[in-house]
Protein backbone atom coordinates (compact mmCIF):
# COMPACT_ATOMS: atom_id res chain seq x y z
CA UNK A 1 0.00 0.00 0.00
CA UNK A 2 0.98 3.27 -0.77
CA UNK A 3 2.53 5.30 2.22
CA UNK A 4 0.11 8.27 2.79
CA UNK A 5 0.43 12.05 1.74
CA UNK A 6 0.90 14.60 3.72
CA UNK A 7 -0.98 18.14 3.35
CA UNK A 8 0.81 21.35 2.88
CA UNK A 9 -0.34 24.86 3.22
CA UNK A 10 2.04 27.85 2.22
CA UNK A 11 1.23 30.87 3.33
CA UNK A 12 3.12 34.10 1.61
CA UNK A 13 3.46 33.45 -2.27
CA UNK A 14 6.41 35.63 -3.31
CA UNK A 15 9.20 32.78 -1.97
CA UNK A 16 6.11 30.68 -0.92
CA UNK A 17 5.40 29.99 -4.78
CA UNK A 18 8.45 28.12 -5.23
CA UNK A 19 7.57 26.20 -1.93
CA UNK A 20 4.34 25.49 -3.80
CA UNK A 21 6.20 24.39 -7.09
CA UNK A 22 8.27 22.64 -4.91
CA UNK A 23 6.07 20.88 -2.70
CA UNK A 24 3.82 19.58 -6.16
CA UNK A 25 7.79 17.92 -6.79
CA UNK A 26 7.94 15.97 -3.61
CA UNK A 27 7.47 12.13 -2.95
CA UNK A 28 4.85 11.84 -0.40
CA UNK A 29 3.34 15.52 0.06
CA UNK A 30 0.18 17.34 -1.42
CA UNK A 31 -0.02 20.61 -1.64
CA UNK A 32 -3.85 21.11 -0.06
CA UNK A 33 -4.01 25.49 0.35
CA UNK A 34 -2.26 28.78 -0.88
CA UNK A 35 -2.78 31.77 1.53
CA UNK A 36 -2.15 35.09 0.69
CA UNK A 37 -3.36 38.69 2.24
CA UNK A 38 -2.94 40.05 -1.10
CA UNK A 39 -6.09 38.45 -2.79
CA UNK A 40 -5.04 39.61 -6.32
CA UNK A 41 -1.22 37.47 -5.55
CA UNK A 42 -3.23 34.80 -4.59
CA UNK A 43 -5.66 34.27 -7.27
CA UNK A 44 -2.76 34.85 -9.63
CA UNK A 45 -0.49 31.98 -8.56
CA UNK A 46 -3.61 29.72 -7.82
CA UNK A 47 -4.11 29.57 -11.63
CA UNK A 48 -1.69 27.40 -12.06
CA UNK A 49 -1.46 25.28 -8.80
CA UNK A 50 -5.96 25.23 -8.06
CA UNK A 51 -6.05 24.55 -5.14
CA UNK A 52 -7.76 26.11 -1.75
CA UNK A 53 -7.27 29.39 -1.56
CA UNK A 54 -7.46 31.83 1.92
CA UNK A 55 -6.86 35.25 2.26
CA UNK A 56 -7.09 34.96 6.41
CA UNK A 57 -4.20 32.67 7.71
CA UNK A 58 -6.24 31.91 10.39
CA UNK A 59 -8.98 30.11 8.37
CA UNK A 60 -5.59 28.23 6.75
CA UNK A 61 -5.00 26.80 10.30
CA UNK A 62 -8.83 25.43 10.66
CA UNK A 63 -8.07 23.33 7.39
CA UNK A 64 -7.88 19.78 8.69
CA UNK A 65 -6.21 18.15 5.44
CA UNK A 66 -3.23 21.07 6.37
CA UNK A 67 -0.57 19.31 7.94
CA UNK A 68 2.65 21.49 7.42
CA UNK A 69 2.39 24.86 6.93
CA UNK A 70 5.49 26.51 4.74
CA UNK A 71 5.58 30.17 6.38
CA UNK A 72 7.12 32.16 3.52
CA UNK A 73 5.65 35.97 4.53
CA UNK A 74 8.24 38.90 5.65
CA UNK A 75 10.98 37.81 7.65
CA UNK A 76 9.66 39.82 11.25
CA UNK A 77 6.13 37.38 10.89
CA UNK A 78 7.36 34.03 10.72
CA UNK A 79 7.90 32.89 14.65
CA UNK A 80 4.54 34.52 15.51
CA UNK A 81 2.70 32.84 12.16
CA UNK A 82 4.85 29.38 13.23
CA UNK A 83 3.53 29.59 16.63
CA UNK A 84 0.06 30.23 15.65
CA UNK A 85 0.10 27.48 13.18
CA UNK A 86 1.99 24.92 16.12
CA UNK A 87 -1.41 25.89 18.04
CA UNK A 88 -3.03 24.90 15.70
CA UNK A 89 -2.16 21.29 15.29
CA UNK A 90 0.26 21.85 12.27
CA UNK A 91 3.96 21.06 11.46
CA UNK A 92 6.29 24.11 9.65
CA UNK A 93 9.05 24.88 7.95
CA UNK A 94 9.99 28.28 7.53
CA UNK A 95 11.91 30.30 4.85
CA UNK A 96 15.19 31.90 6.38
CA UNK A 97 15.89 33.85 8.33
CA UNK A 98 13.91 31.95 10.93
CA UNK A 99 13.12 35.31 12.55
CA UNK A 100 14.99 38.83 12.66
CA UNK A 101 14.48 38.40 16.60
CA UNK A 102 16.59 36.04 18.58
CA UNK A 103 14.25 35.97 21.66
CA UNK A 104 11.32 34.74 19.43
CA UNK A 105 13.11 32.49 17.61
CA UNK A 106 14.18 30.57 21.30
CA UNK A 107 9.95 31.08 21.90
CA UNK A 108 9.36 29.30 19.13
CA UNK A 109 11.71 26.53 19.66
CA UNK A 110 10.36 26.44 23.32
CA UNK A 111 6.98 26.36 22.14
CA UNK A 112 7.57 23.73 19.26
CA UNK A 113 9.04 21.50 21.12
CA UNK A 114 6.26 21.73 24.06
CA UNK A 115 3.71 20.69 21.38
CA UNK A 116 5.82 17.85 19.71
CA UNK A 117 5.34 18.91 16.36
CA UNK A 118 8.42 18.90 13.52
CA UNK A 119 9.91 22.39 12.19
CA UNK A 120 12.61 22.95 9.77
CA UNK A 121 13.83 26.25 8.94
CA UNK A 122 14.95 26.54 5.10
CA UNK A 123 18.85 26.72 4.47
CA UNK A 124 18.77 25.14 1.11
CA UNK A 125 22.62 25.71 0.43
CA UNK A 126 23.58 23.29 3.30
CA UNK A 127 22.08 20.46 0.12
CA UNK A 128 24.02 21.17 -1.87
CA UNK A 129 26.50 18.59 -3.16
CA UNK A 130 29.95 20.63 -3.09
CA UNK A 131 28.49 22.64 0.12
CA UNK A 132 27.96 18.13 1.34
CA UNK A 133 31.27 17.25 0.55
CA UNK A 134 33.10 20.81 1.66
CA UNK A 135 31.32 19.90 5.16
CA UNK A 136 32.50 16.55 5.00
CA UNK A 137 35.84 17.03 4.78
CA UNK A 138 36.31 19.80 7.53
CA UNK A 139 34.15 17.44 9.70
CA UNK A 140 36.81 14.83 9.31
CA UNK A 141 39.70 17.25 10.13
CA UNK A 142 41.20 16.44 6.79
CA UNK A 143 42.20 20.58 6.70
CA UNK A 144 43.49 20.58 10.01
CA UNK A 145 42.85 23.01 12.85
CA UNK A 146 41.29 25.61 10.82
CA UNK A 147 42.77 29.14 10.10
CA UNK A 148 40.70 31.66 7.72
CA UNK A 149 36.98 31.16 7.49
CA UNK A 150 36.10 33.92 4.78
CA UNK A 151 32.79 34.48 2.93
CA UNK A 152 32.24 37.53 0.32
CA UNK A 153 28.35 38.43 -1.20
CA UNK A 154 29.08 41.16 -4.14
CA UNK A 155 25.44 41.38 -5.03
CA UNK A 156 23.48 43.87 -6.64
CA UNK A 157 20.14 44.38 -6.39
CA UNK A 158 18.58 47.58 -8.28
CA UNK A 159 16.21 50.40 -6.21
CA UNK A 160 12.89 48.74 -7.54
CA UNK A 161 13.44 45.93 -5.30
CA UNK A 162 13.51 47.70 -2.24
CA UNK A 163 9.62 49.02 -3.66
CA UNK A 164 6.30 48.79 -4.16
CA UNK A 165 3.81 46.34 -1.92
CA UNK A 166 6.30 43.39 -1.99
CA UNK A 167 9.40 45.20 -2.01
CA UNK A 168 8.60 47.89 0.51
CA UNK A 169 9.84 45.95 3.53
CA UNK A 170 12.78 45.04 2.37
CA UNK A 171 16.26 46.62 3.78
CA UNK A 172 14.31 48.17 6.99
CA UNK A 173 15.00 47.29 10.71
CA UNK A 174 11.55 46.96 11.08
CA UNK A 175 10.32 43.91 9.49
CA UNK A 176 13.75 42.48 7.65
CA UNK A 177 15.70 42.86 10.42
CA UNK A 178 18.32 44.82 8.48
CA UNK A 179 19.35 44.73 4.82
CA UNK A 180 22.53 42.78 2.48
CA UNK A 181 23.50 40.68 5.87
CA UNK A 182 20.11 39.62 7.33
CA UNK A 183 18.32 39.33 3.89
CA UNK A 184 20.67 38.20 1.09
CA UNK A 185 23.73 37.27 3.29
CA UNK A 186 21.99 35.15 5.89
CA UNK A 187 22.99 31.77 3.19
CA UNK A 188 26.46 32.81 3.39
CA UNK A 189 26.79 33.38 7.26
CA UNK A 190 25.01 29.97 7.86
CA UNK A 191 27.27 27.89 5.25
CA UNK A 192 30.24 29.59 7.18
CA UNK A 193 29.26 28.65 10.22
CA UNK A 194 28.48 25.59 9.18
CA UNK A 195 31.34 24.92 8.11
CA UNK A 196 33.67 26.43 10.57
CA UNK A 197 31.81 26.05 13.49
CA UNK A 198 30.07 28.26 16.39
CA UNK A 199 31.28 32.01 16.14
CA UNK A 200 32.23 33.39 19.18
CA UNK A 201 32.20 37.19 18.53
CA UNK A 202 31.85 39.77 16.08
CA UNK A 203 33.65 43.35 15.17
CA UNK A 204 31.33 44.77 12.38
CA UNK A 205 30.35 48.03 10.31
CA UNK A 206 27.75 48.82 7.90
CA UNK A 207 26.05 51.56 6.10
CA UNK A 208 23.91 52.38 3.17
CA UNK A 209 25.59 53.26 0.28
CA UNK A 210 23.37 53.28 -2.86
CA UNK A 211 19.52 52.67 -2.00
CA UNK A 212 16.89 54.33 -0.32
CA UNK A 213 16.66 52.39 2.47
CA UNK A 214 16.55 52.78 6.28
CA UNK A 215 18.81 49.10 6.94
CA UNK A 216 21.77 48.77 5.15
CA UNK A 217 23.06 47.65 1.77
CA UNK A 218 26.77 46.96 2.79
CA UNK A 219 28.11 44.90 6.05
CA UNK A 220 31.69 44.06 6.90
CA UNK A 221 32.58 42.54 9.78
CA UNK A 222 35.59 40.03 11.47
CA UNK A 223 34.42 36.78 13.27
CA UNK A 224 36.26 35.13 15.70
CA UNK A 225 35.31 31.22 15.64
CA UNK A 226 35.28 29.48 19.06
CA UNK A 227 37.66 26.81 17.27
CA UNK A 228 40.17 29.67 17.24
CA UNK A 229 39.50 30.49 13.54
CA UNK A 230 39.38 34.09 12.44
CA UNK A 231 37.07 35.12 9.18
CA UNK A 232 35.11 38.15 7.84
CA UNK A 233 31.77 38.50 5.92
CA UNK A 234 31.07 40.99 3.11
CA UNK A 235 27.32 41.15 1.99
CA UNK A 236 26.15 44.20 -0.15
CA UNK A 237 23.54 44.93 -2.86
CA UNK A 238 25.51 47.60 -4.48
CA UNK A 239 28.16 45.19 -6.32
CA UNK A 240 26.74 45.99 -10.08
CA UNK A 241 25.40 43.69 -11.77
CA UNK A 242 25.75 41.28 -8.89
CA UNK A 243 28.74 38.80 -8.88
CA UNK A 244 28.84 35.84 -7.93
CA UNK A 245 29.39 34.28 -3.93
CA UNK A 246 32.69 33.75 -2.87
CA UNK A 247 33.57 31.56 -0.18
CA UNK A 248 37.53 30.69 1.02
CA UNK A 249 38.32 27.89 3.83
CA UNK A 250 41.92 27.22 4.80
CA UNK A 251 43.30 25.68 7.88
CA UNK A 252 46.84 23.80 8.67
CA UNK A 253 46.38 21.35 6.09
CA UNK A 254 44.67 22.66 2.67
CA UNK A 255 42.79 25.40 1.18
CA UNK A 256 39.12 25.52 -0.28
CA UNK A 257 37.63 27.95 -2.38
CA UNK A 258 34.41 28.08 -4.49
CA UNK A 259 32.41 30.94 -6.45
CA UNK A 260 28.56 29.71 -5.82
CA UNK A 261 28.57 26.00 -6.53
CA UNK A 262 31.63 26.50 -8.86
CA UNK A 263 34.96 24.82 -7.24
CA UNK A 264 37.76 27.00 -7.79
CA UNK A 265 40.45 25.22 -5.54
CA UNK A 266 40.80 21.97 -3.60
CA UNK A 267 44.23 21.44 -2.26
CA UNK A 268 44.33 19.22 1.28
CA UNK A 269 47.83 18.24 1.63
CA UNK A 270 48.62 14.20 1.28
CA UNK A 271 49.54 11.30 -1.14
CA UNK A 272 46.76 11.86 -2.78
CA UNK A 273 47.11 15.58 -3.46
CA UNK A 274 47.20 16.25 -7.23
CA UNK A 275 44.34 13.06 -7.86
CA UNK A 276 42.07 14.34 -5.53
CA UNK A 277 42.00 17.49 -7.26
CA UNK A 278 41.45 16.66 -10.06
CA UNK A 279 38.54 14.51 -9.17
CA UNK A 280 37.13 17.42 -7.44
CA UNK A 281 37.56 19.61 -10.23
CA UNK A 282 35.90 17.04 -12.50
CA UNK A 283 32.58 16.84 -10.68
CA UNK A 284 32.44 20.36 -9.31
CA UNK A 285 34.70 22.52 -11.37
CA UNK A 286 33.67 24.34 -14.53
CA UNK A 287 29.92 24.13 -13.46
CA UNK A 288 27.79 25.12 -16.70
CA UNK A 289 27.76 28.89 -17.11
CA UNK A 290 24.14 29.72 -15.45
CA UNK A 291 22.40 32.77 -17.14
CA UNK A 292 20.68 35.07 -14.51
CA UNK A 293 21.88 34.33 -11.18
CA UNK A 294 20.14 35.25 -7.56
CA UNK A 295 23.30 37.57 -7.85
CA UNK A 296 21.46 40.24 -9.85
CA UNK A 297 17.60 38.63 -9.82
CA UNK A 298 16.01 37.54 -6.55
CA UNK A 299 13.42 35.28 -8.75
CA UNK A 300 15.99 33.58 -10.13
CA UNK A 301 16.15 31.15 -6.78
CA UNK A 302 13.95 28.22 -8.36
CA UNK A 303 12.32 25.51 -6.22
CA UNK A 304 14.62 22.41 -6.63
CA UNK A 305 16.58 23.01 -3.82
CA UNK A 306 13.44 23.04 -1.92
CA UNK A 307 11.93 19.89 -2.95
CA UNK A 308 14.65 18.47 0.33
CA UNK A 309 12.75 20.10 2.48
CA UNK A 310 9.35 19.34 2.10
CA UNK A 311 10.46 15.50 0.95
CA UNK A 312 12.62 15.69 4.23
CA UNK A 313 9.57 16.63 6.38
CA UNK A 314 7.46 14.31 4.54
CA UNK A 315 10.44 11.90 6.00
CA UNK A 316 10.53 13.39 9.59
CA UNK A 317 6.83 13.38 10.08
CA UNK A 318 5.90 9.40 8.59
CA UNK A 319 9.35 8.35 10.53
CA UNK A 320 9.20 10.67 13.43
CA UNK A 321 12.73 11.79 12.89
CA UNK A 322 14.95 14.94 13.58
CA UNK A 323 14.38 17.43 10.00
CA UNK A 324 17.62 18.27 8.25
CA UNK A 325 18.03 21.96 9.36
CA UNK A 326 16.31 22.46 12.77
CA UNK A 327 15.50 25.97 13.71
CA UNK A 328 18.16 25.32 16.56
CA UNK A 329 20.47 25.00 13.77
CA UNK A 330 19.13 27.57 11.96
CA UNK A 331 19.22 30.07 14.78
CA UNK A 332 22.95 30.67 14.84
CA UNK A 333 22.84 32.52 11.58
CA UNK A 334 20.46 34.91 13.26
CA UNK A 335 22.78 35.45 16.16
CA UNK A 336 25.61 36.39 14.41
CA UNK A 337 24.11 38.59 11.83
CA UNK A 338 22.47 40.39 14.59
CA UNK A 339 25.42 40.78 16.89
CA UNK A 340 27.06 42.15 13.47
CA UNK A 341 24.72 45.02 13.78
CA UNK A 342 24.93 45.65 17.28
CA UNK A 343 28.58 46.22 16.80
CA UNK A 344 28.15 47.98 13.96
CA UNK A 345 26.00 50.85 15.69
CA UNK A 346 28.22 50.32 19.18
CA UNK A 347 31.96 50.17 17.25
CA UNK A 348 32.73 47.69 19.93
CA UNK A 349 33.15 43.41 19.58
CA UNK A 350 30.21 41.57 20.47
CA UNK A 351 30.04 38.43 22.12
CA UNK A 352 27.53 35.73 21.07
N1 LIG B 1 15.43 30.61 0.61
C1 LIG B 1 15.62 31.60 -0.23
O1 LIG B 1 16.55 31.56 -1.03
C2 LIG B 1 14.72 32.79 -0.19
C3 LIG B 1 14.64 33.63 -1.30
C4 LIG B 1 13.78 34.74 -1.25
C5 LIG B 1 13.08 35.02 -0.08
N2 LIG B 1 13.20 34.19 0.99
C6 LIG B 1 12.47 34.50 2.25
O2 LIG B 1 11.07 34.37 2.01
C7 LIG B 1 10.36 35.32 2.79
C8 LIG B 1 9.45 36.13 1.88
O3 LIG B 1 10.24 36.87 0.97
P1 LIG B 1 9.63 37.35 -0.43
O4 LIG B 1 10.75 37.96 -1.18
O5 LIG B 1 8.87 36.27 -1.06
O6 LIG B 1 8.63 38.50 0.09
P2 LIG B 1 7.31 39.05 -0.61
O7 LIG B 1 7.01 40.34 0.05
O8 LIG B 1 7.44 39.02 -2.10
O9 LIG B 1 6.19 37.98 -0.22
C9 LIG B 1 5.62 37.91 1.05
C10 LIG B 1 4.11 37.67 0.89
O10 LIG B 1 3.55 37.49 2.20
C11 LIG B 1 2.23 38.05 2.15
N3 LIG B 1 1.81 38.34 3.53
C12 LIG B 1 2.31 39.25 4.39
N4 LIG B 1 1.67 39.20 5.56
C13 LIG B 1 0.72 38.25 5.45
C14 LIG B 1 -0.27 37.73 6.33
N5 LIG B 1 -0.40 38.19 7.58
N6 LIG B 1 -1.09 36.75 5.88
C15 LIG B 1 -0.96 36.27 4.62
N7 LIG B 1 -0.03 36.72 3.74
C16 LIG B 1 0.80 37.70 4.16
C17 LIG B 1 2.39 39.29 1.31
O11 LIG B 1 1.16 39.72 0.76
C18 LIG B 1 3.36 38.80 0.23
O12 LIG B 1 2.69 38.33 -0.92
C19 LIG B 1 11.40 36.16 3.51
O13 LIG B 1 11.54 35.73 4.83
C20 LIG B 1 12.67 35.92 2.73
O14 LIG B 1 13.84 36.04 3.52
C21 LIG B 1 14.00 33.10 0.96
Amino acid sequence: MAEREIGFGVVGLGMGAYHASAITQSKGAKLIALCDADEERLNKTNEKFKVKAYTNYNDMLKDKDVEVVNICTPSYLHVDMAILAINAGKHIIVEKPVDINVDKINKLIEVGNKAGVKMSAIFQSRTYPLNKRIKDAIDKGRLGKMIGIHGLLPWYRAESYYQGKHGSWKGTWEKDGGGSLMNQGVHTVDLLQWFGGRVKSVFGAFNVFAHNIGAEDTTVAVLKFENGAIGTIATTTCAYPGLPQQILLYGENGTISKEEEELKVWKIKGEREKEEETEMLNLYGSQEKRGVTTASDPMAVGSSGHVAFIENMVDAIINDKETLVTIESAKHAVEIVTAVYESGRTGKEVFI
